[in-house]
C-alpha cells in the first residue's frame, strides 16, 4: 500500500473516490471472509484497509458514506439458515495496534467519565481468540437457541449445530438467572485444525486456510451431522440479554460462567495501568506459539460493569473495551526455489523453499504459495526476496515480492503441467484453482491412498488385507500398483518370514486374493479410484459399456470431444461433463491404461450382464481359454470375448459353456471332455465370433 497518497495529501475529490473504493473493497473482503469463509487477503492487510478508511473519514467527516464500512459489523447473514434478531446487538471491538493506542484508550476512558488522575481504572485483560462469535440464549436454564453474530443485529440460527459442541452446556444450574445470553467464540484448536485438514485432504475435500475458517465453515453447515464430526470448541467472554445481573465486574461474570461449566479464555489478568497491560500483552505474545488455540490479539475490558453503562458504545463498538491486535509476524528472506508438492489426492501445491528466517520467534524455511494463480498474481520468482508471514495462520505464507531486490535476468515462474512425482499430466479443471495429477494409479504420491481404496470394502474387498498391510507392503517395495497385489504369490518366501506373518496368514491371504480374481465390473471401475467416480457412477458406466474392453475402447475414442463416443458418454443419465472430464483425464494417461491392463491380465473382470443388448453368439456364455493361442495373446482373447458379452473364466466347471483349446492344453481340456463341455480350436472360436 506504499503507492497510496497519505491521508493528509488527499484533496476532497480524491478522498471521496478513495472512500468509495475502500467501501467496495472492504465489502468484498467481508463477504469472502464472513459468508464464504475464504478470505482473499491477510488480516493485517484487511486491518490496513479499514484503518485507511477510518483515517480518511476522520479527516473528511462530511464525506462519510451511507454504506461506510465503519457502520457495519461483520457481514450480512447468508442464505440457508433462518435468522435470529439479537435481543441486544452483538458488538464488535475497536482495535489498538501500538502502545500509544493502549495509552490512548486509558486516557479516553478517564476523560469520558472525568475520573481524577489517581482513580485506578481496572482492566480485565484476556486473549482474543480467532474463531467466530455466537450468542447462546438460555431460558429457564435451558439452551433455547444459538445465533452467529451476522451483521450484529441479525444473526443465523445455528442452534442445531451448536448442540453438537461438547463445550457448550445445554442446561445451566438452577442458580443461573431465568434468562441469560452467554456470548463467546466458537473456535478450533491448532492440533484439531491440522487433523481436520489432513482428513479433508484424504477425502479429496476442501482444506481450510486457518483454524478460524475451519471453525466458521464447520459451524455453518446446513447438515449438523457434519458439524458434529468437527472438533469445535467454545469460550465464553461476554453476555447479552440477562434477567438479573451476574455481578459487579467482568471477573464476577466469568466466575458465573466457570460455575456453569462454560470454558473461559485464559490466561487472563486484571491490570491497573498501561504498563501492566503492555506487560500482559508481551507475556501472551511470548507464549502464543505454545497455546493450543490461535489468537489474533488480546482484549482489554473495563472491569467495573457500572462503568460499562456510563461509557456506552459508539457505532459498532463499546467504549469500555478494545482489542490489541498482534502485528502480523513478517520477515524478509530469499526464496531459493519453488517446489511442487503432490498431496495424497493428487493436488499440486507450490511450496517456497526459503533461506531460513526467524519469523516472530519461529524459524521458517518453507512457506506455501497456495496455487498457480497466486504465484502469477504476486509474480513470485525463484531467487526473489520475499516477505514471509505467519499471521496467526499455522502455515507460513509468502505475502509479496520485494520488487527492488529482484536480480536481473530472473524469469517468471512457469507452473508445471506435469506431475513432478510421476510425470503424468497435471490438469486444472474449469472453475478450480488447484491443478491435479491425473496419474492416479501410478503416482507414488498418491499410490498408498489409491491402493488402500483399491482393497477397501466396496472395491476389491480383499479379506484380511487392509490399509495397514498396504502401507507396510508399499514401504517394503512389495506392491506399487494394484496388479502387484495379485502378484504377491510370487513373494511367498519373503512373506512367510515377515514379522507377524506366519505360514497360515500367508495362505489365508493367497486364498483371499484368489477369491477376488473374479470381480464384477462396477467394483472394478470403482476400485480404480478415479476422481468423482463413486459406486453409483461406476455402476452406470458398467451398465452402459458392459465390459472392460468396451469401456477402455470408448474412453480412448471419447478423448476427442467431437466423437460419437464422447457424446454417448456425456449423454449417460447421471454423468455430467465434470465427471466425464475426470474420467477422460484418467484414461488419457497411458500409465493408467497400462496399470488397468496389467491388472486385467491377472484377474477376470466380469462383463456386466449384456444378454439383452447383444446378439453375439457367445453373449452370456462362460468361456475358458487353455493351451497356447496362435493368433492373439491371452489378454486380447479374453478382452474380445468379454466385449462380446462372454464371461471368461480360468477354470473349467459344470458352468463352463465353451473351452477354446490350443496346443499344449492339458488338464483343463481333459476336464472339459469329462464334463462334456463344448471344446473348440482357436480357429473355430474365431469363426464363431467373426463379424460381431
Ligand atoms: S468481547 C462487546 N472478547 O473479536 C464486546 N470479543 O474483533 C464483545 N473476540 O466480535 C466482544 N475474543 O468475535 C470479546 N476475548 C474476547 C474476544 C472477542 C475474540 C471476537 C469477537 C468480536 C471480535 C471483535
Amino acid at each position: 500500500m506504499s503507492s497510496e497518497i497519505s491521508v493528509e495529501g488527499l484533496l476532497p475529490l480524491d478522498a471521496a473516490a478513495e472512500l468509495e473504493r475502500l467501501a467496495a473493497e472492504i465489502a468484498k473482503h467481508d463477504k469472502a471472509y464472513h459468508q464464504d469463509d475464504a478470505p482473499s487477503i491477510s488480516d493485517a492487510e484487511y486491518d490496513a484497509l479499514r484503518r485507511r478508511n477510518d483515517a480518511i473519514e476522520a479527516a473528511f467527516p462530511e464525506l462519510v458514506r451511507a454504506d461506510s464500512p465503519s457502520n457495519r459489523v461483520g457481514s450480512a447473514v447468508r442464505d440457508g439458515f433462518s435468522k435470529i434478531v439479537h435481543a441486544r446487538p452483538m458488538l464488535s471491538l475497536n482495535n489498538a495496534f501500538s502502545d500509544e493506542d493502549v495509552v490512548g484508550f486509558f486516557d479516553r476512558i478517564r476523560r469520558f467519565m472525568n475520573l481524577p488522575d489517581n482513580e485506578v481504572i481496572e482492566l480485565f485483560a484476556e486473549p482474543k481468540i480467532d474463531g467466530l462469535s455466537v450468542s447462546l440464549r438460555y431460558e429457564d436454564q435451558r439452551l433455547v437457541h444459538a445465533a452467529t453474530r451476522g451483521d450484529g443485529a441479525v444473526g443465523e440460527d445455528v442452534t442445531q449445530n451448536i448442540r453438537t459442541i461438547d463445550d457448550i452446556p445445554v442446561s445451566l444450574p438452577g442458580s443461573a438467572p431465568a434468562l441469560v445470553e452467554v456470548r463467546g467464540e466458537v473456535y478450533m484448536g491448532k492440533g484439531d485444525f491440522l487433523d481436520l485438514n489432513r482428513r479433508q485432504e484424504e477425502a479429496g475435500a476442501k482444506t481450510f486456510a486457518n483454524p478460524r475458517n475451519a471453525a466458521a465453515g464447520s459451524l455453518r453447515q446446513l447438515d449438523s451431522a457434519v458439524t458434529a464430526n468437527r472438533p469445535l470448541r467454545f469460550f465464553g467472554y461476554a453476555w447479552g440479554d440477562l434477567s438479573a445481573p451476574l455481578g459487579d465486574t467482568v471477573e464476577d461474570v466469568r466466575q458465573c460462567f466457570a460455575d456453569w461449566g462454560v470454558q473461559l479464555n485464559e490466561p487472563s489478568r486484571v491490570c491497573n495501568s498501561a504498563e501492566e497491560i503492555l506487560a500482559y500483552y508481551h507475556d501472551i505474545i511470548a507464549m502464543r506459539a505454545e497455546l493450543p488455540f490461535d489468537l489474533d490479539g488480546t482484549v482489554y475490558k473495563v472491569n467495573r460493569l457500572d462503568w460499562h453503562e456510563r461509557l456506552g458504545a459508539v457505532s459498532r463498538a463499546p467504549r469500555w473495551a478494545i482489542a490489541h491486535k498482534f502485528p502480523a509476524e513478517q520477515a524478509e528472506t530469499r526464496l531459493n526455489s519453488i517446489t511442487i508438492q503432490v498431496g495424497r489426492t493428487g493436488t499440486l501445491t507450490p511450496v517456497a523453499n526459503l533461506e531460513p528466517v526467524n519469523v516472530g520467534g519461529v524459524m521458517v524455511s518453507r512457506a506455501t504459495l497456495h496455487n498457480e494463480d497466486e504465484i502469477a498474481r504476486k509474480d513470485v520468482r525463484e531467487g526473489d526476496w520475499v516477505v514471509v508471514q505467519r499471521a496467526g495462520d499455522v502455515i507460513p505464507q509468502v505475502v509479496s515480492v520485494i520488487a527492488g531486490r529482484r536480480e536481473a535476468g530472473s524469469e517468471a515462474y512457469v507452473f508445471p503441467d506435469r506431475c513432478p512425482e510421476c510425470g503424468s499430466h497435471a490438469v486444472r479443471e474449469d472453475g478450480e484453482v488447484a491443478r491435479r495429477c491425473s496419474g492416479g494409479l501410478i503416482c507414488p504420491a498418491q499410490a498408498v491412498e489409491r491402493l488402500k481404496h483399491f482393497v477397501s470394502r466396496d472395491a476389491f474387498d480383499i479379506e484380511g488385507f487392509g490399509g495397514r498391510n498396504i502401507e507396510t507392503f508399499w514401504a517394503d517395495g512389495l506392491i506399487k500398483t494394484p496388479a502387484d497385489i495379485f502378484r504377491l504369490e510370487a513373494h511367498r518366501d519373503v512373506l512367510t518370514t515377515r514379522e507377524g506373518w506366519g505360514e497360515k496368514s500367508v495362505v489365508n491371504l493367497f486364498e483371499a486374493l484368489r477369491a477376488r480374481r473374479r470381480i464384477e465390473l462396477p467394483r472394478f471401475v470403482f476400485a480404480l479410484g478415479i476422481r468423482q467416480v463413486g459406486q453409483a457412477t461406476a455402476r452406470l458406466l458398467a451398465r452402459h459399456y458392459g465390459s472392460l474392453p468396451a469401456l477402455l475402447d470408448a474412453m480412448s475414442m471419447a478423448q476427442d470431444s467431437d466423437t460419437e463416443a464422447y457424446r454417448s458418454l456425456v449423454d449417460i443419465d447421471g454423468i455430467g461433463p465434470g465427471v466425464a472430464d475426470d474420467l477422460l483425464a484418467f484414461f488419457a494417461e497411458q500409465h493408467n491404461i497400462d496399470a488397468v491392463l496389467d491388472l486385467a491380465d491377472l484377474i477376470d473382470v466380469e462383463a456386466f450382464d449384456l444378454l439383452d443388448t447383444t446378439e453375439s453368439p457367445v453373449a452370456g456364455k462362460t468361456v475358458v481359454f487353455t493351451g497356447s493361442l496362435e493368433t492373439m495373446g491371452r489378454s486380447e482373447a479374453k478382452a474380445r470375448a468379454e466385449s462380446l458379452g462372454a464371461k471368461v473364466s480360468g477354470s473349467v466347471s459344470k458352468k463352463t459353456d465353451i473351452v477354446v483349446a490350443g496346443p499344449g492344453a492339458g488338464s483343463k481340456l481333459k476336464k472339459a471332455e469329462e464334463l462334456g463341455v463344448d471344446v473348440m480350436s482357436e480357429q473355430a472360436w474365431l469363426d464363431l465370433i467373426d463379424g460381431y
